[in-house]
Formats: C-alpha cells, structure tokens, sequence
C-alpha cells in the first residue's frame, strides 16, 4: 500500500511549536506581510532574521511527540510491507527527523537551514543569523537567509510529490488548515485522480468536505491510533 501524508503545524503543537492560524497563532501575533516575504526581508533584514532566530531557538528546545513518532513507524512498517509511506510536510521544524523519519519532502524548507543569496549554497544553521553571519561556501558575510519558502515564492519538490501523491492509493493530511496552496490543493488532486482521503486535525479544516474521511482530536492521540489501524497492530 502506498500512502502521502501532508502534515502542517498542527501535528507539532503537542511538541510546544505554534501553529499559525488558530486563536494566538503565529499570525495571530505577527504580521506575515512583514516577517514571511522576499520584499520584507530586503527591506529590513534584521527584523526578518530576528523572527526566524526566535523560531530556531524555540525549535531546538522543543521534543517530537506519539503523532511524529507513529508517522516513522509507519514509514518502517510499509517499507517491509513492500509498501511506502511519502511524508510531506508544510513544517519547516526537522520533529520528523528527531522522531526518526527517514524521508521528508519539506515543501516550505528547513528553519535548520541556510541559504546564501550569493552563491546559493545551502548549509546547517543552528545559531542566530541577525547578528552577522558568513557563507562556508563562498566565505561572503551577511548574504545567509533562512533556507524557507516566504510568501510568493515557490514551494520545493512539487515535482516529487506530485509524482508520488499519483502513485498513492491513500491520501492524508494532518494538522493543516488547508488555506496555504499548493499544499491545500493536494486534496482535489487526490480525489480527481481517484485516490481516498482522508483528514486527521483537531477541527474541520477549509477543505474537510473535500475528504472521504475525517477523524478529529489531538493529533498525539489520533495519528497513533490510525497508525495501528493501517498497520493492523
Ligand atoms: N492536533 C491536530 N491538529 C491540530 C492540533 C493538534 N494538537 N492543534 C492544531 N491543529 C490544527 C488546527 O485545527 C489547524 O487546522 O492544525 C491546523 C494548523 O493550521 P495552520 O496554523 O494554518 O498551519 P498550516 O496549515 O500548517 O499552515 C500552512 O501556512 O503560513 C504558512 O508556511 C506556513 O506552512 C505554513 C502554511
């Protein structure tokens, strides 16, 4: 059995990272106009990377939790069903990894990453770039920006997932609003090719009536749950 899973925020809340459109999200507090575009990071770079530095820190001290731990048993669990289990997540937090996911398509990047807008390397980050920073590849200061997509940019491996969501026979998503495309588009594609959906979040999200199920609660309690029904454990 093949399945692509989309996770957003939701499925990190548990682990003490915001989530950006419930009551006193992230956008709730910030304006993403200001902290997520090219434009606002050419017009005052500091503030931008001081935002991002605050997410890192907060990310480097915070703990997977049972939704991504269930997610990496059931990508091993497939795998020697002859089966495969696609993770993408809209998450720029590297919980999958910790929790001991071997493959993850991050379509809006990596907040443990940096990019040079010089050379464009791409490289680990895991202290503060407001305060200056260099380029190990081509040695510039000052060109390092976090290595996430910004509002208006284009979303990573589209391609890949869009090759893999085609080969699926189960489509899911955990823990997103499904107000950001082209993740949120992922449903309809999904349904037109045939393929079953399904939702797990805390609430409906924008696009519930578009899956063929839903199953709602805290994502610690719900994915493991569905995790061990896939698996029949
Ligand atoms: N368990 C399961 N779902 C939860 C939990 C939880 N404990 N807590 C919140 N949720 C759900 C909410 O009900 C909501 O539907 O997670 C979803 C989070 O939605 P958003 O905050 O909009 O996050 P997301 O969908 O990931 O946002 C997509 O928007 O700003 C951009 O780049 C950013 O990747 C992000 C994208």
């Amino acid at each position: 059995m093949n399945i692509l899973v989309l996770t957003g925020a939701g499925i990190s809340a548990e682990s003490g990272l915001g989530t950006f459109r419930d009551v006193g999200g992230i956008w709730a507090k910030f304006d993403p106009m200001k902290l997520a575009t090219p434009q606002a990071f050419a017009r005052d770079p500091q503030t931008v990377q001081a935002f991002y530095d605050a997410r890192r820190e907060n990310l480097l001290a915070a703990e997977p939790n049972a939704a991504h731990r269930a997610l990496a048993r059931l990508e091993a669990g497939l795998a020697e069903r002859g089966g495969r289990l696609t993770l993408v997540t809209q998450n720029i937090d590297d919980l999958h990894e910790r929790a001991g996911h071997r493959e993850v398509l991050h379509m809006h990047g990596e907040l443990l990453k940096a990019r040079c807008t010089a050379c464009e390397a791409v490289a680990e980050v895991r202290c503060d770039l407001a305060g200056g920073s260099r380029c190990s590849a081509c040695g510039r200061e000052g060109t390092l920006r976090p290595h996430v997509v910004w509002f208006g940019e284009i979303p990573f491996h589209l391609d890949a997932i869009e090759e893999r969501l085609m080969a699926a026979d189960l489509f899911v998503a955990i823990g997103t609003s499904g107000a950001v495309y082209p993740a949120a588009g992922l449903v309809g594609a999904a349904r037109q090719a045939g393929i079953a959906t399904r939702e797990i979040n805390l609430d409906p999200s924008d696009n519930a009536y578009l899956f063929d199920e839903t199953d709602y609660g805290r994502a610690s309690e719900t994915v493991p749950r569905w995790v061990e029904a896939v698996l029949g454990m």
